[in-house]
């Protein structure tokens, strides 16, 4: 059996977390079985980290410290829970992953190139998610929503930043998105959340009906 493994990245404010949920409706209605997760976190390892990062604790020890503390948290999740239940035939849905790194330490957090291949190399081992969709959102509208979310509580660590890191964030996603068209699919999120739905299960829907496809001939070709 095998699984199909799906990330959510953007920027604060995007929708992920509403994405998310209406996909999982989607696609246990049609009969499978889904995991929802987040990162940073997901086990009781990374939930640590976690803490450690957003509360602001490690920010003064440097970006590389924090992007290495990102990918501890990482690889715990990846090999306690995402890989296994991508081995029992499961569809993983993961809120946030490596592109959260590459667009948060290594783009805004100026860390050099290759530090962040083998960080992120050494964190995954090899699972690339099969599916990537990034919630696209001008910067001003992402921090204004996540304001509004957030009410009278404190701001994270990075949800502090400026607006000019978010404008920076965006762009770094598109770049992604640009370089790796297969795998990274931009959905524009300043629509109405059913709208957005729609659009997201048909790309869903297309990306495993290729990726099945594209099994059958591997089999068909070893036969
Ligand atoms: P969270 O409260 O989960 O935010 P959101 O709802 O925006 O996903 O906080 C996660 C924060 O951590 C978010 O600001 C992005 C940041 N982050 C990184 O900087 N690097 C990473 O690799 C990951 C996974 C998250």
């Amino acid at each position: 059996m095998q699984g199909f493994f799906i990330t959510f990245e953007g920027g604060e404010g995007a929708g992920k977390s509403t994405q998310i949920a209406r996909l999982s409706e989607h696609l246990r209605a049609a009969g499978n079985d889904v995991l929802v997760t987040r990162e940073p976190g997901g086990t009781p390892g990374a939930e640590a980290a976690r803490h450690v990062i957003l509360s602001g604790a490690a920010e003064s020890l440097g970006p590389a410290m924090e992007a290495i503390l990102f990918a501890a948290a990482r690889n715990d999740h990846v090999e306690q829970v995402i890989r296994p239940a991508l081995q029992s035939g499961c569809i993983v849905l993961c809120d946030r992953y490596i592109d959260s790194s590459r667009v948060y330490q290594g783009v805004t957090g100026n860390l050099n190139p290759q530090l962040m291949r083998g960080i992120e190399r050494a964190a995954i081992n090899g699972l690339m998610p099969d599916l990537t969709i990034i919630l696209d959102l001008p910067a001003e509208t992402g921090l204004q929503r996540a304001n509004a979310r957030r009410g009278a509580d404190t701001a994270d660590r990075f949800e502090k930043e400026t607006l000019e890191l978010h404008v920076k964030r965006r762009e770094a996603y598109l770049a992604i998105a640009k370089a790796e068209p297969t795998r990274c699919k931009v959905v524009a999120a300043d629509r109405p959340i059913d709208e957005i739905a729609s659009e997201i299960a048909a790309l869903v829907d297309a990306a495993r009906a290729a990726n099945s496809a594209e099994e059958f001939r591997a089999v068909e070709v070893t036969k």
